[in-house]
């Protein structure tokens, strides 16, 4: 069944470095999906942990956050059908060597951490990190 989503997605910071932001927006506009939000800021260690806290009795907590704060980042808000699920799909998956050909990470991860992108994984995960990267709400 199609359903109107809004889905929270992450450039991390080796996708910010290697200028890879332009080619992720197009890659997402290109399966329909709007670009409602968007803030560019290299993340506190709190957010930073927050959004990572249910890693956080997992043995590479302390290297995603030192990651992740390591440079900017630039979130984003994106809508429309089955936002969380296509956009799951364009990203391709957490292991780069495991991603689908002509995905997102297939094409630019060089790690299971430098893996260039962050996508809400549901429902709930969805309006959590929507909430935690944009407080003051969408459409900023
Ligand atoms: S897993 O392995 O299926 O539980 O992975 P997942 O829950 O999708 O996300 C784990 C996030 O942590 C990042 N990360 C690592 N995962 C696994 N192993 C190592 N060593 C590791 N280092 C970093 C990984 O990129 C996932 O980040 P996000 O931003 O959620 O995609």
């Amino acid at each position: 069944m199609s359903e109107s989503q809004t889905t929270f997605i992450m450039v991390k910071p080796d996708g910010v470095k290697r200028e890879l932001v332009d080619e992720i927006i197009r890659r997402f506009e290109s399966i329909g999906l709007t670009l409602i939000s968007r803030r560019d800021i290299t993340p506190s260690l709190e957010l930073a942990e927050t959004h990572y806290g249910i890693h956080k009795e997992r043995p590479f907590f302390s290297e995603v956050v030192d990651f992740i704060t390591s440079g900017p980042v630039v979130a984003m808000a994106w809508m429309g059908e089955n936002a969380i699920s296509e956009a799951r799909k364009l990203i391709g998956a957490t292991n780069w060597e495991e991603a689908e050909p002509g995905t997102i990470r297939a094409d630019f991860a060089r790690s299971i951490e430098e893996n260039v992108i962050h996508g809400s994984d549901g429902e709930d995960t969805a309006a959590f990190e929507l909430e935690l990267w944009f407080p003051d709400g969408l459409e900023s």
